[in-house]
């Protein structure tokens, strides 16, 4: 599998902002590590790759797998003009994106698990992890991390997570090329992004988030620090909030971040 690089990536790109320089490494700690101390010099729209990553990160610290030349470890720098609180909204709209773009490569089956991750037949494909540097309440930069597994097999996972995640390889038997792939998830993220952007608008994000979620109408196990509890999810609100029923019937709105949730069936 040859190594990415800019030009292969472009020349599928019809976006006129995100793209435009695009750096691909061969080792990194993590790109969203990378991305950050690169972004005070960086235009909006610069994109971190590397081969490998020896300390991906996911949220809260969590550790992702990312070895050398089988996934997507990529992560954008943005300069979005709003309120640090309207943060988790973008890893709603690069959610979206993944599902247009992994259907416009056939893949079937991609369900958005709010807030941050991508299932292929109920395992993880990929994951989004969208970090941002503030000054006061306005947003500095965002840094959009994202982690797809290409063409990973079985055993480049460790065992706690051969059950929980898959790659495109495991889902369809074929090696993908990954510049092509790349390409689709930045030209399906650039409309959403300047919708949100220019005019404020989230409703496409939402419709696709909606219609593609894995957890609207599941109960699911909500893990908030010490506390969990059961719930039923209800919808997705208009800031992209889930909009869940707890046990008493009290229902309530999570905006983001500190809760995770486990499905269960
Ligand atoms: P949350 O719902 O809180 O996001 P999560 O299960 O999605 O929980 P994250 O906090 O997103 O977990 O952290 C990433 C998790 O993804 C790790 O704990 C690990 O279990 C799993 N993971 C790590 N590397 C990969 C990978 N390459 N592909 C799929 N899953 C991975
Ligand atoms: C998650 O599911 O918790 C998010 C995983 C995000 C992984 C990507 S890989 C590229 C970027 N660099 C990182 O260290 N993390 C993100």
């Amino acid at each position: 599998m040859s190594n990415l690089n800019q030009k292969d990536i472009q020349k599928h790109l019809t976006t006129s902002i995100l793209g435009r320089k695009i750096i691909c490494l061969d080792m990194v700690n993590s790109t969203n590590s990378e991305a950050k101390s690169r972004a005070p010099e960086a235009v909006e729209g610069t994109i971190i790759l590397s081969e490998e990553q020896t300390a991906g990160r996911g949220r809260h610290g969590r550790q992702w797998i990312s070895p050398k030349g089988k996934g997507i470890w990529m992560s954008l720098i943005l300069r979005p003009r709003i309120n640090a609180q309207k943060v988790p909204q973008i890893t709603q709209i690069a959610a979206a994106a993944l599902f247009l773009a992994l259907n416009q490569m056939g893949i079937k089956k991609v369900e958005i698990k709010w807030p941050n991750d991508i299932l292929v037949n109920g395992r993880k494909l990929s994951g989004i992890l969208t970090e941002m540097q503030s000054k006061g309440n306005a947003v500095d930069h965002v840094i959009l991390g994202i982690g797809l597994n290409v063409n990973m097999n079985r055993q480049d996972f460790p065992e706690d997570l051969q059950q929980q995640a898959t790659s495109l390889y495991l889902e369809t038997g074929k090696v993908w090329g990954r510049s092509q792939l790349i390409a689709e998830i930045i030209n399906a993220f650039e409309p959403l992004y300047m919708q949100y952007v220019k005019a404020g608008d989230l409703s496409s994000t939402l419709n696709i988030c909606k219609e593609e979620s894995a957890v609207i109408g599941a109960r699911v196990l909500l893990h908030n620090q010490n506390l969990e509890q059961e719930a039923e999810v209800l919808d997705l609100g208009p800031e992209g909030e889930l909009i869940v029923r707890t046990a008493d019937g009290t229902i309530t709105s999570i905006v983001t971040g500190e809760v995770s949730l486990r499905v269960l069936h």
